[in-house]
C-alpha cells in the first residue's frame, strides 16, 4: 500500500513524506523540479519505502506511464497532490503557468485517479480561493468565492473537480486550505526572499507594498501534523478544512524588521506603496479554524512564534548553500 505524494521534492512535500514515512507508511512521489530539489528527498535515497521519479504531471502520457508503475509494485491507496505553481506573480504575467501547474497537474491527477481506482485524494488548497474579502473572517462556508489571482482561481477550479469526482467515483477527499506556511526547507517566500536580498545588500532591505499587509502563519511541521489528524479524524466524502494560527498574524512590516535584525541590524527598509506586495496579493486575510479546532487539533505556535523559528531555519539554509 502506497501514498503517493505529487509536488514531493517542494517545501510542502518533503516535510509530508518525512512524517509519512516516521509513521511506518509506503511513500512514492513525483516532481518535474521546476521548483523543487531532488537534494531534498536525497536523504531517503536508499529507504525501502520510499520511491521519487522526475515526472511532469501536466503531461499526461507521461504521467500515466510513470503511475502506473508505482501503482503494479504497491498499489496506491491515497493521493496527496501538491504539485503546483508557487509564484503567484508568475501566474498573473502569464496564465498558462497556473493553468498547467496548478490546474492540470489536479486535472491530470484525477483522470489517473479515475482509471486506477484510487479513491482517496488530500488536496492542498489556499486562502486564495476566498478573494480579498478584508477582514470579514473566513469559515469553510464563506461564500461567493471570487479569486483575484489566477492561482487562486486555478486552487479554485481544482476544488471544484475534487469535488465533482466525489459524487461521481472519489471515496474521500480532504481539502485542506493553508494560511501562509513557512518553514525549511524554503523554495519560494516572503522570509526567503528577505534573506536574500539583504544577504545581497546588507545595508538596505526593498519590500514590496507598505508592510501592513496582515496574514497568519503556520509552520510547516504543524501544518502536516494537522492534516495527518484531519486525515483520520475528518471522514466525511468531502471534508474542507481552513489551516491556520489561532490569531489572526503578522504585518510584512513584524516579518521585514525580524529578518533585518537578525541578519544585518544596520539595514535600512525601503517600503513600497500601496498595500499590496504584488497584483494578486490578497493584503489581509482572517481564517476561522473553529471547525480545525473541533476535528481536536490546535497549533502550538503563535503566527509570531513561527515566523521566529523559521527565519532562523531559514538563516540556517542559506548559510549553509
Ligand atoms: N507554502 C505555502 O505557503 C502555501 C500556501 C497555500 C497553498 N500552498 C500549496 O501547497 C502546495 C505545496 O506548496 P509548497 O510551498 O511546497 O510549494 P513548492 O513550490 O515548494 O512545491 C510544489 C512542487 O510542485 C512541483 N511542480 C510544479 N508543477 C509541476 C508539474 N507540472 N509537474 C510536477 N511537479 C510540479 C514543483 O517543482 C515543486 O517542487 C502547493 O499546491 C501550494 O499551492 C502552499
Amino acid at each position: 500500500m502506497t501514498v503517493f505524494v505529487t509536488g514531493i521534492a517542494g517545501f510542502v512535500g518533503v516535510n509530508l513524506t518525512a512524517a509519512l514515512l516516521a509513521r511506518g507508511e509506503r511513500v512514492a512521489g513525483f516532481d518535474n523540479l521546476c521548483r523543487g530539489k531532488a537534494e531534498y528527498l536525497a536523504r531517503w535515497h536508499d529507504h525501502e519505502r520510499f520511491a521519487f521519479e522526475q515526472v511532469d504531471l501536466a503531461d499526461l502520457a507521461a504521467y500515466r506511464d510513470a503511475l502506473n508503475r508505482v501503482h503494479t509494485r504497491s498499489p496506491i491507496t491515497e493521493v496527496w497532490h501538491l504539485a503546483a505553481n508557487s509564484d503567484i506573480p508568475a501566474g498573473i504575467a502569464d496564465p498558462a503557468v497556473d493553468h498547467r501547474d496548478t490546474f492540470m497537474t489536479t486535472f491530470n491527477t484525477l483522470v489517473l485517479m479515475r482509471e486506477l481506482e484510487i479513491g482517496s485524494i488530500a488536496f492542498a488548497s489556499s486562502s486564495a480561493v476566498y478573494g480579498d474579502l478584508g477582514v470579514h473572517r473566513l469559515t469553510e462556508d464563506t461564500g461567493p468565492l471570487f479569486p483575484i489571482s489566477n492561482y487562486g482561481a486555478m486552487k479554485l477550479a481544482s476544488e471544484a473537480m475534487i469535488s465533482a469526482a466525489v459524487e461521481s467515483y472519489l471515496e474521500r477527499a480532504w481539502l485542506f486550505r493553508f494560511p501562509n506556511v513557512i518553514g525549511v526547507p524554503a523554495t519560494h517566500g516572503v522570509i526567503m526572499d528577505f534573506v536574500r536580498k539583504l544577504k545581497a545588500d546588507p545595508s538596505v532591505l526593498d519590500v514590496l507594498g507598505d508592510g501592513t499587509q496582515q496574514k497568519g502563519y503556520l509552520h510547516v511541521e504543524e501544518l502536516v501534523d494537522a492534516m495527518l489528524h484531519i486525515r483520520h479524524h475528518a471522514t466525511d466524502r468531502l471534508n474542507c478544512f481552513n489551516i491556520g494560527a489561532l490569531d489572526d498574524g503578522v504585518t510584512v512590516r513584524f516579518i521585514a524588521e525580524t529578518v533585518r535584525d537578525r541578519l544585518s541590524p544596520g539595514a535600512s527598509i525601503r517600503y513600497g506603496t500601496g498595500n499590496k506586495g504584488w497584483v494578486g496579493d490578497v493584503p489581509r486575510f482572517v481564517y476561522s479554524v473553529d471547525r480545525l479546532l473541533d476535528s481536536g487539533w490546535q497549533p502550538t505556535l503563535s503566527s509570531a512564534e513561527a515566523l521566529r523559528l523559521a527565519v532562523n531555519q531559514v538563516l540556517e539554509q542559506e548559510s549553509a548553500g
